[in-house]
């Protein structure tokens, strides 16, 4: 058994979790949003202080939640990228700090690779290979998930991600941030199929489309238009409508790319993960498409879909279980892509 006292602070949550191996001993998540939910979006440099007035305290109720102390921990784990620079130093170096003086091995974590470990939370049981279908605020790809450090990525979209879209939507639409969730409960009292839009589809030179690949930019954009002509039209806007043919259309797209992905390459499981794994949406039609074709699909609970610190000590749990340590020199990245992770060990 290998237990890891681990540290998220990528973005807008100041995380702390204890797990063994691929058990949650405990997770203490300390949300930002109300902090940045006056100014529309995260702001970096309010974000890194947050972090670093509230760590400690997470820290310490981590221990008092599991009740466990420094003699069980084998390692110590950080997020190190990509994030936001400040924010990232801010566990990265409570992480090492606590590492020397313990004499404890230290670990840098990719946070995407804490996603894709996410899954493992709830079934502990699941091994590689499958295919990942990674959505967060920053990031909307499709994993070929080989073992662990060992990662293929087989599409993604070509501006912004799924919950960016999400998020710059609910601006739009004047609902505050983050738009995800907001969005994902408004569409339930809206009609899906009250307006088309475009689901981001890229054209190959030689004809056709990109199987894999996608953009949420112009959807974006058709949302905009859609809003001004709507406006201009004069009456109430159908907020709940447009909320609920955007989710509509991203779902669908997603769905669309991650099933073709997984019959392409043979893997029977999709494992989802990233904030926008909570979507209702996303959720109803994968899982639809995945029964048709004979595929599994599995969601993370709600609280492992969001950022937290136990998928970050999942994933730092088995890479210290192969050996794998990260020097106390070892820097934070704001972008580092996923097949670059071994270099962090
Ligand atoms: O994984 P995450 O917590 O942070 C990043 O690594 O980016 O994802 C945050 C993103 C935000 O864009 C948020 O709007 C979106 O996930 N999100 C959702 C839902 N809950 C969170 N998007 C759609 N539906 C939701 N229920
Ligand atoms: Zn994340």
């Amino acid at each position: 058994m290998t237990t890891v006292l681990a540290i998220e602070t990528s973005c807008d949550e100041t995380a702390v979790a204890i797990v063994k191996n691929r058990q949650v001993c405990s997770s203490i998540i300390a949300s930002q949003i109300p902090v940045h939910q006056q100014y529309g979006g995260v702001v970096p440099e309010v974000a890194s202080r947050q972090h670093l007035e509230i760590i400690n305290q997470a820290i310490a109720q981590a221990f008092d939640e599991s009740a466990m102390n420094w003699g069980q921990i084998d390692g110590i784990a950080a997020t190190c990228a990509p994030g936001l620079v400040g924010a990232l130093l801010v566990g990265l170096t409570a992480a090492k700090t606590l590492a020397m003086v313990h004499e404890k091995p230290f670990l840098g974590v990719h946070h995407l690779e804490g996603h894709i470990y996410a899954t493992y939370l709830a079934q502990p049981n699941l091994d590689p290979p499958f295919l990942s279908l990674l959505v967060s605020g920053g990031h909307t790809s499709l994993i070929y998930v080989k073992d662990c450090g060992n990662y293929e990525t087989l599409g993604e979209t070509r501006d912004d991600a799924a919950g960016e879209a999400f998020d710059k939507v609910s601006r739009l639409l004047k609902l505050g941030y983050p738009g995800g969730p907001v969005i994902d409960k408004l569409a339930q009292t809206g009609d899906p199929q009250a307006f088309v839009l475009p689901e981001g589809r890229i054209s190959l030179p030689g004809g056709g489309y990109h199987p894999y690949d996608g953009s949420f930019s112009g959807l974006k954009t058709a949302v905009l238009r859609l809003v001004q002509q709507l406006e201009k039209d004069g009456g109430q806007l159908p907020v709940a409508d447009i909320a609920a043919s955007f989710q509509e259309t991203i779902a669908k797209a997603l769905t669309k790319r991650a099933i073709a992905c997984a019959r392409d390459y043979g893997l029977n499981t999709i494992a989802v993960g990233g904030g926008v794994a909570a979507n209702s949406g996303l959720r109803k039609h994968l899982q639809a498409a995945a029964a048709e074709n004979n595929l599994q699909v599995l969601f993370p609970p709600l609280k492992f879909c969001t950022d937290n610190a136990a998928m970050i000590g999942c994933a730092a749990a088995d890479h210290l279980s192969r050996g794998h340590t990260s020097s106390l020199t070892l820097g934070v990245h704001s972008r580092l892509p996923l097949t670059q992770v071994m270099q962090l060990y």
